[in-house]
């Protein structure tokens, strides 16, 4: 897609569609008059009418009938105006998207009076309107081709192109595609979705310059003593794999960054076995993986200055006669040791070899993603991800990325009195704590593996899946996480 910068006033440009947003009674703005006038009175007629007002997720879309060179206008509701923030013009660019797909729309022109944070909004236009256009549906017989827009033209008064505003714009761009593969790899079914298959889509994903990629099978792990995952691997007939992305900048590295991903492609629980509907979304305990996979996938392209190795731990996670069992004790590679109380606490498990092994690298900063509590989701709910470290300005930075790419990130603190929660009669900790906070014991468990190197944990068990469809992405993987982290990339 072509994103396209023009001072050039509504009236004159021809496109598919003439997008004009609206703040909430904001219906006699003078471009609306003026285009009313043009239009013959019809537009302000209609306005009447369907008393569209300009509040927030509401539309109007108006054909021109040969009036204007463009062929549609379609007003979109931004709603009060001290509510508007970056996120709002993502969603509303992703409405217009859906609004006018029935239309065989393949162009927008978008009208922006002058607003602040010009760069960061055009970004978040460009990236609503191609997120919307995500389908997974190769396993529907009816379906139908997705369809994506050619261009993208951004109309105002006085605009001139600059190198930032072409910046946002390619960022945009050049990250949906790792969004994209992330959503894949959840959405696809758990039996396709194995550790093999994971570390296959790695290998033939992660590809071009500066990026490589070594899966370890088995043997491998086995003697890299990577002894949590191979616990939670006991009860399964797939092989585990561990797989490592190294990115590599051209020029010499100002840093150094770890990522590391919950890579669960099952989760049943184990011997302590969920129940039927808690599995139901369970082929979801990958997204932290896929989240690493797809923003890695994208580097080539946006090729940041630092060196970037992605470490994914992967298992599905079921009971058998050789499953690990309660109480049994898993010794780490760092020493420490876990009694598995709950077998269903696996996520921990694996992280804790991801987070010991890439912490022997003495990178400048550790970041997991993992779909880790269902307390997390209790405290923040669906759109909302938890974040936990130990260094305030890198869970600062990424609360920032967060809040530009749309991806919503809350801190939750590492209460240190907690740590009594975890203790074991036997070992050096259990790997459950009591009945509440869980979404902090599980972090507590983490911090024990990351020594005192700059970390951060999201808990993305929410914000991974999405069990109603929203304005950028249908119901099922959300790709939560690959926004947040190109931007950190590229940034730090
Ligand atoms: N994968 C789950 C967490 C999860 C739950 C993610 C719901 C997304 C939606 C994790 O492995 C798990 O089972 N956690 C347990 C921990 C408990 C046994 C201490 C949980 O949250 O119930
Ligand atoms: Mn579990
Ligand atoms: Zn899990």
């Amino acid at each position: 897609m072509e994103v396209k910068f023009k001072d050039l006033s509504p009236e004159r440009v021809k496109t598919d569609i003439l997008i004009l947003p609206v703040k909430e009674k904001g219906t006699e703005e003078p471009m609306i008059r003026r285009l009313d006038r043009r239009l013959k009175g019809m537009l302000s007629e209609r306005i009447k009418k369907s008393k569209f007002t300009g509040a927030e997720g509401t539309t109007l879309l108006h054909p021109t009938a040969g009036m204007l060179p463009a062929s549609h206008l379609l007003l979109l509701g931004m709603g009060k105006e001290n509510e508007i923030e970056n996120d709002s013009w993502r969603k509303a660019a992703a409405r217009a998207k859906r609004e006018t797909t029935g239309i065989g729309a393949e162009e927008f022109a978008f009208f922006l009076s002058p607003v602040k944070e010009l760069e960061t909004i055009v970004g978040a236009i460009v990236e609503g309107a191609m997120l919307a256009s995500y389908q997974f549906n190769k396993y529907q017989s009816d379906h139908k081709p997705p369809s994506s827009l050619r261009a993208i033209t951004i109309l105002r008064p006085g605009l001139k192109g600059s190198a930032a505003l072409d910046r946002s714009a390619r960022l945009a761009l050049d990250l949906t595609p790792g969004v994209f593969l992330a959503r894949d790899l959840v959405n696809e079914p758990p039996s396709i979705t194995t550790a093999r298959f994971l570390g296959g889509q790695a290998q033939r994903h992660c590809r071009g310059r500066g990026l490589s990629v070594e899966v370890w099978g088995k043997k491998k792990i086995q003697a890299m003593n990577l002894a949590g995952l191979l616990a939670v691997n006991r009860g399964s007939v797939e092989e585990p794999r561990f797989i490592i992305i190294h990115y590599k900048p051209a020029g010499k590295a100002k840093k150094k960054v770890a990522l590391i991903g919950k890579g669960i492609t099952f989760d049943s629980g184990g011997l302590s076995l969920k129940t039927a509907k808690s599995m139901e979304t369970m082929k979801l305990d990958m997204a932290g993986g896929a989240a690493i996979i797809g923003a890695m996938s994208r580097l080539p392209d946006l090729r940041p200055e630092i060196e970037v190795t992605g470490y994914i731990p992967t298992t599905d996670n079921v009971p058998s006669g050789s499953a690990q069992k309660p109480g049994d004790i898993i010794r780490y590679l760092n020493g420490k040791t876990i009694e598995v109380l709950n077998t269903d606490a696996e996520g921990r498990l694996i992280l804790a070899d991801g987070l010991a092994l890439a912490a022997k690298e003495k990178p400048d900063c550790m970041i997991n993603l993992a779909t880790l509590t269902g307390a997390c989701m209790v405290a923040l709910g669906t759109e909302v991800a938890g974040i936990f470290g130990n260094h305030q300005p890198l869970v600062d930075n990424l609360i920032r990325c967060g809040r530009e790419a749309g991806e919503k990130l809350w801190q939750l603190p590492l209460v240190k009195e907690y740590r009594e929660e975890i203790k074991s009669n036997v070992a050096d900790m259990k790997n459950i704590g009591g009945s509440y906070g869980g979404a902090i014991t599980a972090a507590l468990i983490l911090q024990e593996f990351v020594g005192n190197i700059p970390w951060a944990h999201l808990d993305i068990a929410g914000p991974a899946f999405a069990e109603k469809e929203m304005l950028t992405c249908p119901k099922g993987g959300t790709g939560f996480g690959v926004r947040t982290l190109l931007r950190f990339l590229s940034t730090f």
